[in-house]
């Protein structure tokens, strides 16, 4: 057996070891978070008609393709473009996310990484720290980004949105507050992203999550269609500099819900690491 797979093995094996264990946990805690989702739908008002990806664009602008000032710059000077735009982001106010967070979340990792992993926005722990998936979702991540054969620091870890979405803004302390982006944080807030790609330029961007693949994959179609297949990415607001591939899978999050989907999951990553020529392509 090659090192390289010993490699992915081990990791695969410390990804799905604890799924047992963790099923018993994440039952428990399933059931209480089921109940606080609930409740927290119910006092936000949002309802399933009216949830934010199924929301008609509420003050939703195109934003027009821009000549960036970072455009055209070599890798030499990739580190200084991510902290301008880090710069940037930490600064922003422009939308009510940035008027309740208590720490932004740019996103963070290895400015010359060949794969990006995106995730939805910042939770409870991500707005103290000030760091993407720190918290129980970014443990998963971690253990999902070991399986591929990569450690945390080779990858670049980033949200759609950089500031923690709450269904009650007001109270930034309590627990279970999260809610998914609304279409017009996601509007404004989608051209640090992918000033952020554009900068990194990876091979792969893996979107977590049905949010990360509606903004960059495609509104038209479900999560479910595209989950697991690999596309051209394509940004709206600023041009990549080299193709870019994306491929969907679960968020980190969701697994934790509901771990039967580990598997398939693991099946969707398998696709893009063939794709990468880390592993056989499936007959
Ligand atoms: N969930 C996300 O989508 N992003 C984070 O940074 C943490 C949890």
């Amino acid at each position: 057996m090659s090192k390289e797979i010993k490699e992915i093995a081990a990791g695969l094996k410390a990804f799905l070891q604890n799924a047992q264990e963790e099923d018993l946990i994440l039952k428990a805690a399933l059931a209480q978070d089921k109940a606080a989702f609930t409740s927290d739908v119910k006092n936000s008002g949002i309802t399933e008609n009216h949830s934010p990806l199924k929301m008609q664009n509420r003050d939703i602008h195109p934003l027009p393709k821009e000549n960036s000032p970072l455009d055209g710059k070599t890798s030499d000077s990739k580190t200084k473009e991510i902290a301008y735009i880090a710069q940037m982001i930490n600064g922003c106010q422009k939308c009510e996310l940035g008027k309740t967070r208590i720490k932004a979340v740019p996103g963070e990792g290895n400015v010359n990484a060949k794969i990006m992993f995106v995730g939805e926005g910042p939770g409870y722990e991500e707005d103290r720290q000030g760091r993407p998936f720190v918290g129980r979702a970014g443990q998963l991540l971690d253990k999902i980004i070991a399986a591929m054969g990569f450690t945390r620091e080779e990858v670049f870890i980033a949200n759609i949105v950089k500031c923690h979405p709450m269904v009650d803004p007001s109270n930034p302390d309590k627990r279970s507050n999260d809610r998914a982006p609304y279409p017009d944080e996601i509007a404004v807030c989608r051209r640090y992203l992918e000033q952020q790609i554009k900068t990194i330029s990876p091979d792969y961007v893996v979107a977590l999550g049905g949010v990360a693949a509606k903004t960059l994959i495609s509104q038209n179609q479900t999560f479910g269609a595209v989950r697991g297949k690999i596309f051209d990415l394509n940004l709206t607001c600023v041009e990549l500099d080299k193709p870019v591939k994306i491929l969907a899978t679960f968020h980190p999050a969701a697994l934790l819900r509901n771990p039967g989907w580990k598997k398939e999951a693991w099946e969707n990553l398998k696709v893009l690491l063939a794709d990468m020529g880390k592993m056989p392509k499936a007959k």
